[in-house]
């Protein structure tokens, strides 16, 4: 790859507030002829985009891509093979490249599937590609709700909850703080989880964090949500926090 040709800058923006970007990307932001920002539903902004709207130049083009969520794994296989193929066009053409990812773009992220392509085609190297990380979701809610992490010896396991139960059962028995994402429709069971191992009390919830909307729930016990608001209504963003050394600070 020629130095002098185009370049992909990979952004994390962080979990919500616009003032919790690093330095860096606000000013890689200011400097792209184009970004790709993504979208969960065809056409709307998505909570990236909106995040870092302020810091991009008028001169950036913006690029739409959609991600699909709930297809099969074949569709959204030959979209990740579409935008890694896009990226690359994009930067063989001498363009300054940005693409946003929530929170940090190496934890949990799509981002990841479109750098296996990129690796698998040589197309990774520190002069083509630059990875800025960004805060996770659960630093901002360890900091929101003054809930530490961990300290000293102590584990911490990070899991999403579309895991077996066997393997959220494992994080949670084995580890001193445990960090649950995607908690969504699997609430319920989470909650027995927590209930069963005597968790609850060293358990919190925060949805939205860093937003407006945001909301903690600090007594998982008695929360009453109705089941509808546990497929639909809880936030997508939703994270569960449990540090079984100590309740949250706050
Ligand atoms: C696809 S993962 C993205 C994780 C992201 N890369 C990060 O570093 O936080 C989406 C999950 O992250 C968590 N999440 C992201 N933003 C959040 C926020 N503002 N508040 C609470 N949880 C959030 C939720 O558990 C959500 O289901």
């Amino acid at each position: 790859m020629n130095e002098t040709a185009g370049k992909l800058y990979v952004m994390g923006v962080g979990p919500g507030a616009s003032d919790l970007i690093t330095v860096r990307a606000a000013r890689i932001l200011s400097e792209l002829d184009v970004i790709y920002t993504p979208t969960g539903k065809k056409g709307a902004k998505s909570l990236a985009h909106a995040i870092i709207e302020e810091y991009l130049s008028p001169k950036t083009e913006v690029c739409t891509y959609h991600f699909l969520m709930k297809a099969d794994m074949a569709a959204k296989q030959a979209v990740w093979d579409e935008v890694a193929q896009t990226l690359q066009e994009e930067v063989a053409s001498g363009r300054k490249v940005g693409f946003i990812t929530l929170g940090d773009p190496m934890l949990f992220s799509t981002w990841v599937f479109l750098l296996q392509r990129l690796v698998s085609q040589q197309m990774a190297s520190p002069s083509w590609l630059e990875i800025v990380p960004g805060i996770t979701s659960f630093s901002a809610i360890a900091a929101a709700s003054a809930m530490p992490l961990a300290m000293e010896n102590q584990t911490l396991a990070v899991i999403s909850c579309t895991a077996s139960e066997a393997l959220l059962e494992q994080a949670l028995l084995n580890h001193d703080c445990i960090v649950l994402m995607k908690v969504y429709s699997r609430f319920p069971l989470i909650r027995d989880l927590l209930q069963r191992h005597n968790l609850l009390e060293h358990a919190l919830m925060m949805a939205d964090a860093t937003l407006p909307t945001e909301q903690c729930w600090r007594d998982l016990a008695t929360l009453s949500l109705s089941e509808k608001e546990w497929g639909q209504g809880l936030s997508y963003f939703s994270t569960i926090l449990v540090n079984k050394n100590g309740q949250s600070l706050g």
